[in-house]
């Protein structure tokens, strides 16, 4: 459901995992862990990269990828979540949920008797944490000490998982986003004992030079998470000082920092896209394009570590 699901040695089990199961592929070994076993992808949010994670890691390893749209199934509507739960319970051998509300998940989770994967809710993206740190892993060798930036919406999905994340790897976390946008003090406080026992920092600030001092890693997210549209022209006016730019990379004073974002990213020109919003940019296009970037490494690396998370609670 979370990462506060697994202890640290396990996300670092899952990180090793999903770095073997990526170079075996390169090398064309497939060990097809999920041979005859059936999997439900439900979608109730729209998604490129962790359906088609689900999807590719499905087939990859043997298994069979069955993908439930919103208008595919009666989902909470016509069928209660705890019936569908148990009805899918008894074809597949396990269940991917993105959607709304983090209670669904939860609630097919307690209800479908095999395991559930959550791929997004309004609170949560675990899957996606574990991408960003083969990521870093494979950048700086570590995850331990890194000096981690999360910059912009500091109270969304991305921003919860990440802090719990590496509060529970022992990285150096800091929030640089508006207070308004401060996490959940609840997250919060359960990050602050997962540091105590891990060395890990979190930290808060509004101020950008201060806390993007020294980082090995910048990473943000789109502004208004899905659900939020209507929050887009409020955002574009608190958040405009917290897009990541070439200014933003040189207050690291860190030649190697990195850039990652989970995806999709505004950072192309919004009047040629024909969006509503021309102003809305979390990041620019030259760090987004730029060395620093390694934004399609983490895209890919959404496949191999979903592959593994699958590997490790179904084969
Ligand atoms: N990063 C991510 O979850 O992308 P999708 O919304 O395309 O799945
Ligand atoms: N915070 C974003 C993440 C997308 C992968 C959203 O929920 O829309």
């Amino acid at each position: 459901m979370t990462l506060r699901d697994f202890t640290p040695k396990e996300i670092g089990y899952l990180i090793d995992l999903a770095a073997r199961l990526k170079s075996d592929k390169a090398a064309g070994v497939f060990a097809r862990n999920l041979a005859n076993k059936n999997i439900a992808l439900i979608f109730e949010k729209p998604s490129t990269r962790t359906r088609c994670a689900f999807v590719v890691a499905a087939i990859d390893e043997g298994a069979h990828p069955e993908y439930l749209g919103k208008n595919d199934i009666q989902l909470g509507k016509k069928e209660s979540v705890a019936d569908t739960a148990r009805v899918l319970g008894r074809m597949f051998d396990g269940i991917q949920f993105r959607g709304f509300s983090h209670e669904t998940v939860e609630q097919l989770a307690a209800h479908a008797g095999v395991p559930v994967w959550n791929g997004l809710t309004d609170q949560y993206h675990p899957t996606q944490i574990l991408a960003d740190f083969l990521t870093v892993k494979e950048n700086f060798g570590a995850l331990k000490g890194i000096k981690f930036v999360y910059t912009g919406d500091g109270r969304n999905n991305m921003a919860n998982s990440l802090m719990i994340g590496a509060a529970k790897m022992g990285m150096d976390f800091r929030i640089v986003s508006p207070a308004s946008l401060y996490p959940d003090q609840e997250i919060l406080d359960t990050c602050r004992e997962y540091a105590e026992a891990s060395g890990a920092s979190i930290s808060l600030t509004h101020d950008v030079a201060e806390g993007v001092a020294g980082a090995h890693v910048i990473y943000t997210d789109v502004w208004a998470s899905m659900g939020e549209e209507d929050k887009i022209p409020e955002r574009i006016a608190l958040l405009k000082p917290y897009q990541v730019n070439a200014d933003m990379l040189a207050k690291t004073g860190n030649p190697d920092c990195i850039f990652l974002h989970c995806l999709p990213a505004f950072h192309d020109d919004n009047t040629e896209m024909g969006r509503k919003f021309p102003d809305i940019k979390e990041v620019s296009d030259e760090v987004f394009e730029g060395p620093a970037s390694r934004v399609f490494d983490q895209a890919e690396n959404r496949m191999h570590t979903i592959k593994a998370v699958m590997v490790a609670t179904l084969a």
